[in-house]
């Protein structure tokens, strides 16, 4: 991680928000007024959002699983049909349990478990994991998405840490989409992420990240890239599937049965 921590300050959108204001900024030891802040971690009726605080800035960013992109994207985009699926070895009668080491704001691991995978989530940035934390509980809630959050489970800290440590049944499939240094800046969808760039900064751990997948995965390990980008260093793909704008490189150790 390269990131350079900027200075973040947490508050309340109405003053009915204040104790759970007040609760975040313990929990992830941020100050309540700090005038110098460059973002602001709010909370509101719309739940836990992250704003940047400087003139024109776009519109602040929240996890939201049951309306808005991802609530369109698991109507109508296109099912097992997706890329992901395949990379992620989903066919009939398959749906592989799948870690998810780079969580991020969860979209990717969403999907998967819109298909019916148990996913868990790997998340080591503290503001990203409490907006995805936040919106995992707040999808818990609603009738038709909960069944999806049900399969999605959350653990926050290194997944080289993590998986290294790894108690109990492997899983299946690994997942990673690190921060790729100089991402195609054109892609609405990376809009979010270059927000918290400055927070995350670039994974420049990502081969030890893929090593640690590949020792522990069960099946194979997938690799979200950039279209263009060359692979993690290290150990060579099997094969890959390219998109218009993403490539994931799959590396296979047993083949996937039903
Ligand atoms: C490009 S984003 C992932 C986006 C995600 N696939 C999505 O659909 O929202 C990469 C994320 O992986 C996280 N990350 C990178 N290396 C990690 C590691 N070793 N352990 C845990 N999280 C990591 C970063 O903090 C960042 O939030």
């Amino acid at each position: 991680m390269s990131a350079r921590n900027p200075v973040v300050r947490v508050e309340p959108l109405t003053p009915q928000f204040a104790a759970a204001a007040h609760q975040w900024a313990q929990r992830l030891d941020l100050p309540e007024i700090q005038d110098a802040a460059e973002f602001a971690l709010q909370i509101g009726a719309d739940g836990l959002q992250l704003q940047l605080l400087e003139a024109q800035a776009p519109g602040p960013v929240r996890v939201d699983f049951v309306e808005g992109a991802a609530a369109h994207r698991r109507q109508f985009g296109g099912g097992s049909g997706q890329m992901i699926a395949k990379a992620v070895g989903i066919q009939p009668g398959i749906r592989p349990r799948v870690l998810d080491a780079t969580a991020g704001l969860g979209r990717d691991a969403f999907v998967l478990a819109t298909l019916g995978c148990e996913v868990s989530l790997i998340e080591r940035q503290p503001l990203i994991a409490a907006l995805l934390e936040d919106g995992l509980s707040r999808a818990a809630g609603d009738a038709e998405v909960g069944a999806i959050s049900a399969r999605m489970t959350l653990l926050k800290g290194n997944a080289i840490e993590l998986m290294t440590q790894w108690q109990g049944e492997a899983p299946q499939v690994i997942y990673l989409d690190p921060m790729f240094p100089h991402r195609d800046k054109s892609a609405l969808v990376k809009k979010e992420m270059r927000l918290f760039r400055p927070f995350v900064g670039d994974d420049i751990d990502a081969p030890a990240l893929l090593a640690a997948a590949l020792e522990l995965a069960s099946h194979r390990v997938v690799v979200k890239r950039p279209r263009k980008a060359p692979a993690i260093e290290g150990a060579k793909p099997g094969y890959s599937l390219e998109g218009k704008s993403s490539r994931y490189d799959i590396y296979p150790k047993k083949k996937l049965q039903g």
